[in-house]
């Protein structure tokens, strides 16, 4: 969480970092702040909210070719302009991505310092500042940072005695360092990026950079290295809302060009090609991810255990790193991120590996943590995701799983269809939602109910609407209302079912008719020609397959979800108190 961005070079870095920090508020936007060097001296401009706030509050007339920039999603302390960063403390100004565990102990060595604010990173930056104080060399003080700080952190540093340079180090959070002409800029993410260069340098856990006249790396031993330089796949589109009105809307109508990507990567004239490894000597597989990433394989389990006859399991990161595991050596862990930061999950996967299991990565964000860390790593090739809801990369990541189950049982037959989406998807996007949308955005309260696969899609659009929308919605196997939640069913209630999977159709359907009968606003969301008195509404898309049919139901899920926050008025792209990369535990 939190997006930093720096710059040196022969413009204005004002412009360049506000940009920079717009296209990285997907990882949040509490309050926004910059520093900049003018006349020899470091000045900082902050303010509570989103980034084009702060830009309102920036004279348009300064100028100043070096500066460090900050958006926010709060850990420690309160969302307010104090706890906003940039920081500052004695010569030293940062900004700062992570979370510093032993805030407490590095505080107890600071007496001298009054801090103002309650955040980790006032505590960091007087650290750095005590350190540099009885050792004025900063690449020796910034590789002490390593054994001293218990945590995660992308810095980005101004020292007063040396003005005209920035100092950056990163350990477990992202940080990513360009040039282009002379200017060079340093970022949490490409996208902040994309509009001035797509060559770029990934640095690795406590590497420190100093930019200068030139960009200089260090290793541990403060060696200086070479990196190699990446080219970044997106483009400044990727950034930009090209017409939609929302991110989110935007990347909905990607899904189709994300399918062709994955399948004309994996999959050659209807044949899996070199680039698909197959895991078929694994006799048990683990899914672990967080959230959407969960629920993605939810349902691709419903697909492993049909066609690749293995046993699975799902777990949520964050309960997966404190149980007990009873793998063998036959066990496939497979680690699913979009982000490839995700705290929980990258300490799920170190948990792993040390356990001495395979590990594989489905991973959107190329050269991310979980990544790199990975025995295996297959990218979902989704492209930028910005909208906070996960909506391509959700998508994508199931397409892959059923890629990785059919090639496990060796299961070619099913690759023709695959092309088929974009059409059906063309077709799911043409629905007029509203009239649905209408009669539930009024809600308080919210079900999705289904059985089996279908459960899993629940558990999306579930997640889905609430968090856009702010609808407490909840998702149930439809059999299990009974047992408690029926009770909660009041006249227009929304219960939202779904049926793709024909073999219990009967089952679902007569818990449809317990809610419709109980005065339920029944929207029924089905690929099958099912008709009946059990629903008010129906939105039929088209039955491909037992694995294609969930591509389409959580894209109109997905546009359910959309048109109810739409119709409240919600800030689709960026809902309140939320963050795409959560990399705090
Ligand atoms: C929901 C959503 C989240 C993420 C979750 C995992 O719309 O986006 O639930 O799926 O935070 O994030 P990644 O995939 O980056 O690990």
């Amino acid at each position: 969480m939190c997006g930093i961005v720096g710059y040196k070079g022969k413009n204005n870095s004002i412009p360049v970092l506000l940009n920079g920090l717009k296209s990285l508020e997907y990882r949040g936007y509490d309050s926004a702040g910059i520093a900049f060097v003018k006349n020899k001296k470091v000045k900082i401009i902050k303010n509570i909210g989103r980034v084009s706030i702060l830009e309102s509050s920036i004279d348009s007339n300064e100028f100043s070719n070096i500066g460090i920039a900050h958006t926010r999603w709060a850990t420690h302390g309160k969302v307010n302009k104090v706890n906003a960063h940039p920081h500052r403390v004695g010569k030293i100004t940062l900004v700062h991505n992570g979370i510093i565990e032993n805030y407490d102990e590095i505080k107890n060595k600071l007496s001298s310092y009054k801090l103002k604010s309650t955040t980790d990173t006032e505590i960091l930056c007087a650290y750095i500042d005590y350190l540099y104080s009885k050792n004025h060399n900063m690449l020796e003080v910034l590789n002490k940072l390593k054994d001293d700080i218990k945590g995660s952190y992308a810095l980005v540093i101004i020292n007063d005695d040396e003005i005209d340079s920035l100092y950056a180090i990163r350990k477990n959070s992202p940080l990513i360092v360009a040039s282009n002409d002379n200017e060079f800029y340093l970022a949490s993410d490409m996208p902040a990026l994309i509009k001035y260069t797509n060559k770029y340098m990934l640095l690795d856990n406590d590497e420190i950079v100093k930019i200068s006249d030139n960009i200089y790396i260090y290793d541990k031993s403060l060696k200086e290295i070479n990196k190699k330089i990446l080219t970044f796949e997106g483009t400044s589109n990727d950034a930009m809302k090209c017409g939609y009105e929302h991110f989110m809307l935007k990347e909905i109508h990607e899904e189709p060009k994300v399918i062709n990507n994955i399948l004309s990567y994996y999959v050659t004239d209807n044949h899996f090609n070199e680039n698909m490894p197959n895991f078929k000597n694994y006799k048990e597989i683990y899914f672990v991810g967080c959230g959407s990433a969960a629920y993605t394989a939810d349902i691709a389990k419903k697909v492993f255990e049909k066609y690749v006859n293995v046993k699975c399991e799902v777990f949520l990161a964050s309960e997966y790193r404190y149980q007990k595991h009873f793998y063998t050596k036959k066990t496939l862990v497979i680690f699913i991120s979009q982000s490839g930061e995700t705290a929980d999950t990258l300490e799920a996967l170190r948990i792993t590996k040390n356990d001495g299991i395979d590990t594989l990565a489905l991973v959107n964000v190329v050269g991310s943590s979980i990544a790199r860390e990975a025995d295996k790593t297959l990218y979902i090739k989704a492209g930028p995701e910005i909208a906070v809801a996960t909506t391509k990369a959700f998508v994508a990541q199931y397409m892959l799983l059923t890629l990785i189950a059919l090639k496990m049982s060796n299961n070619e037959k099913y690759l023709c269809d695959y092309k088929s989406l974009e059409k059906r998807l063309e077709k799911v996007f043409k629905i007029d939602y509203i009239k649905y949308a209408n009669k539930i955005y009024k809600s308080n309260n919210a079900f999705f109910i289904g059985r089996q696969i279908d459960y899993g899609l629940c558990e999306e659009g579930s997640l889905k609407l609430k968090e856009i929308s702010y609808i407490n919605s909840s998702a149930f196997a439809s059999g299990e209302l009974k047992h408690g939640t029926i009770s909660l069913i009041e006249n227009k209630t929304p219960v939202i079912s779904i049926i793709t999977d024909e073999d219990i159709s009967l089952k679902t359907i007569s818990n449809i008719k317990e809610v419709h009968t109980r005065g339920a606003y029944s929207l029924f969301i089905t690929t099958l020609d099912i008709d009946g008195d059990f629903y008010d509404d129906k939105i039929k898309v088209d039955n491909i397959n037992f694995i294609l049919n969930p591509i389409l139901v959580v894209s109109v899920l997905q546009l359910l979800a959309y048109n109810v926050a739409k119709l409240k008025g919600e800030d689709i792209d960026k809902p309140r108190n939320l963050a795409k990369s959560v990399t705090v535990e």
